[in-house]
Parts: C-alpha cells; structure tokens; sequence
C-alpha cells in the first residue's frame, strides 16, 4: 500500500501527540514528535546557563546547535518513542514545567527552527511517518498528502496538561498552567518565523468536546480516505 506523510498541527496541550501516536502505532508509521526536538535545545539550555532572564545567549547557542544529537528510540515499557539528547534518555526531563516556560522562546529562533527542519525533513524523507508539530503542514512538509489542524479551547487544553502533570507528581496550579497555555498559543502564532498557522488544505478538528476514541476513529477515516483503502 502506498506511504504518505500525515502532518498534525495544532495548539499546545490540544492532545495531537497523543492522537498522532496512536494512529502511527494502528497503522505502522513512524511517529515523530518535533515539538519534542524543541524541548530537548531548551533542556540543553537550561543545563548549560544558555537563558539570562528573558534573553538567551545565541552566539553560543549557534556554535553549540551543530553538536547536539536529538534522536528518538521506542520505549518497549510504553510501546511509545523516548527522546534522547546526546545519548541520555530526556524524555522526563523535557516534560517538566521548567522548560515549557522557556521553549516557545527558544522556538522563535530561525536558526533553530532552520536546523531542526533540516533534520525533521531528513527523518520524514522515506514516507510513512506521522509528524506532530506548529509547521509540519505549512513548512516541513507543504506536500504532505494529509494534514490536520487540532485545535480545543484554552481552558480545555489546561485542563489537560494539568492532568498530565498531576500524574506525573507535578504540583503546578490551573491559573499557573492556563497562563503558560495562552502565552504559548500567542508567542507561538505571532512570531515571526514560521508562526503557527493553519495550512490552507488542512482538515480542522476541533476535540473539546471529543473522546479519545472518537478521535481516533475520525483520523483512520480520513487516513483511509486518503490511501484510498
Ligand atoms: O508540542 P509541544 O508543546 O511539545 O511544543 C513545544 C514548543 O515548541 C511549543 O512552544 C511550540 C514549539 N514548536 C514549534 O515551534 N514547532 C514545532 N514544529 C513543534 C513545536
């Protein structure tokens, strides 16, 4: 059967990660979380005194960027890829409230940004891979053959990663986690390189009011429209 690229986007917290990896898994494609790759550059930052308090150090954030690996391997626990930062497994370590305070910032950087494409590209180039993130459809991959915005309200989404972070024995406060949401949502669609935006021939699904499941049903649909299956 043939290979496509499928490309999610969406708001932060909207629970596309959680949608595109069930869908890879259901139909053998490889999963690729970007955002991810974000996190792992703020991570490295954090721990190397890259950030001075609103500002970050790009002279040696950029003579530093070509020496960092990000890489994923499946978790055979979780059945699910880890993130992996020069060989140390980081996927808890970019999951924290640390640096998702900081990650949008690092995100705006066009060097970053064009770095990190480079390799998402390079990952995505054989086909037959989910990719979730701000610009898969409008960047990454404008050619991809299926594309779709995730959009839920941001006290919907809060309310998630609240959920998230309580199961993970994160204290945090809902007003803290809906303020950090909305600046995300606003840092992330206004700026300058390759703000987050809708493509134009992206499918839109808005899951406030959805199930996982219904979800999940509803991207198999369309998968299946697509491959003409
Ligand atoms: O999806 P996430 O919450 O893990 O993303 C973390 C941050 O990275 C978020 O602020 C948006 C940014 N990001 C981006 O700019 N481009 C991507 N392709 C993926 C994430």
């Amino acid at each position: 059967m043939k290979k496509i690229t499928i490309a999610i986007d969406g708001f932060s917290s909207s629970g596309k990660s959680t949608m595109a990896k069930e869908l890879a898994k259901e139909i053998g494609y490889t999963y690729i979380d970007t955002g991810a790759m974000y996190r792992a550059v703020t991570l490295y930052c954090l721990r190397h005194h890259l950030f001075n308090d609103e500002e970050i150090d790009e002279k040696r954030l950029e003579a530093a960027l070509p020496g960092l690996n990000i890489s994923f391997r499946l978790n055979k626990g979780t059945g699910r890829p880890d993130t992996y930062l020069n060989g140390e497994n980081v996927e808890k370590a970019i999951r924290g409230m640390e640096v998702a305070g900081r990650v949008s910032q690092l995100a705006a950087i066009g060097f970053v940004r064009r770095r990190l494409v480079a390799g998402q590209q390079e990952m995505g180039k054989a086909k037959g891979v989910v990719m979730d993130g701000r610009d898969i459809g409008t960047v990454v991959f404008p050619d991809a053959e299926l594309k779709i915005f995730v959009t839920a309200s941001p006290e919907v989404r809060a309310k998630r990663r609240m959920d998230e972070l309580v199961a993970k024995g994160e204290m945090a406060s809902y007003e803290e986690v809906l303020e950090n949401v909305k600046k995300r949502d606003h840092i992330d669609s206004t700026r300058e390189e390759s703000p987050l935006r809708q493509a134009e021939d992206a499918l839109i699904l808005d899951n406030s009011h959805m199930g996982m499941d219904e979800q999940k049903a509803w991207l198999l649909e369309q998968y299946r429209r697509v491959v003409g299956e």
